[in-house]
């Protein structure tokens, strides 16, 4: 695989193309919809992308008001100074063009809520209110705030602790834990893209997660790695299993009726029956049955 690339030496580039290119390449970002009060009560709400969680214990969100021209502070910035309490609300493909809306430069003590016709929910532990339409919504206190620079763009990271997370009952599994399809979340791009979490758009690893260890790619047989069938995704997700296939385990393979037939039909041809073989393996990693997909390839290796 070949791959040419263009650099950039970050002093050849202006502050501009700067956000621009990182906007698109550190993407997809969750999208952080911020709730704050200002000392006298007045509630601001905006979106921040520049966001993720950075610690379990403790449990602590991060997310990023740049300075704006003049190196001027942000509303919800200045909000987190006189009262440091937010309600960090999440953001799914129902409420996204409510969200943007409430992007706007909107004068200090506009309640963005209004502007957007969102729903503010009274919160249990801070004063701030949550976004009623939000599917998850952490209450939180400030821990921290980190200014990176003084100049337009600097950013300020403020380490918000969670206190409370609430989540809709709709988007909750019986095993009491969120199902990120029904979350629906979105996803903030490069330009003006989002993207949308919908189940077509997810996809699972499949990894052995008993095991933190894969065979890796060079422990597969050379006549599973030259194949003309297996993608190299299919060999990496081969490479991921914990172990390889015992004696037992290939004989087992062997009994399966799809390739008893191979040997019935091809008897001696063992080029058909490598791809028949092949075939099946391709099928058996595209169900998620990695492992069996490993036992059955190296059938191959013993006839
Ligand atoms: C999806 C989205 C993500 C944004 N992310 C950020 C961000 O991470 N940091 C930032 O400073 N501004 C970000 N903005 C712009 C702010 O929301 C905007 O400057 C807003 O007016 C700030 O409001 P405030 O002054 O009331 O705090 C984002 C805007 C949108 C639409």
């Amino acid at each position: 695989m070949s791959q040419s690339f263009k650099t950039f030496d970050i002093s050849s580039l202006n502050n501009t193309q700067i956000e621009a290119i990182l906007k698109s390449t550190v993407a997809p970002r969750p999208i952080a919809l911020v709730s704050t009060v200002n000392k006298d009560g007045k509630v601001n709400l905006s979106p921040f992308s520049y966001f993720s969680f950075v610690s379990t214990t403790p449990p602590v969100l991060v997310f990023s008001p740049t300075l704006k021209e003049g190196g001027l502070e942000k509303n919800t910035l200045e909000n987190l100074r006189e009262v440091p309490e937010l309600v960090i609300n999440m953001v799914n493909y129902e409420i996204a063009d409510k969200m943007y809306l409430t992007s706007g430069e909107y004068d200090k003590g506009v309640d963005e809520f209004v502007k957007a016709e969102l729903t503010p929910e009274a919160s249990s532990v801070v004063t701030p209110p949550s976004v009623l339409e939000s599917p998850v919504s952490f209450e939180c206190k400030v821990d921290q705030i980190i200014s990176l620079g003084d100049q337009e763009g600097a950013g300020n990271l403020v380490l918000a602790r969670i206190l409370k997370i609430n989540i809709s009952e709709s988007a909750m599994e019986p095993s009491d834990l969120p199902n990120s399809s029904k979350l629906d979340l979105v996803g903030r791009l490069g330009d003006d893209y989002y993207c949308k979490t919908t189940p077509e758009a997810l996809f699972e690893l499949h990894k052995d997660y008993n095991n933190t260890t894969g065979i890796g790619i060079q422990s597969l047989s050379q006549s599973i790695r030259n194949s003309n069938i297996l993608s190299q995704k299919d060999l990496d997700m081969l490479a991921s299993s914990a172990s390889l296939p015992d004696s037992q385990k290939i004989d087992r393979a062997m009994n399966q009726d799809e390739v008893k037939e191979l040997f019935l039909e091809f008897e001696t041809e063992r080029d058909m029956i490598k791809d028949g073989i092949h075939k099946l393996g391709k099928s058996l990693i595209a169900a998620g049955k990695t492992e069996d997909a490993l036992a059955t390839l190296m059938i191959v290796d013993q006839i």
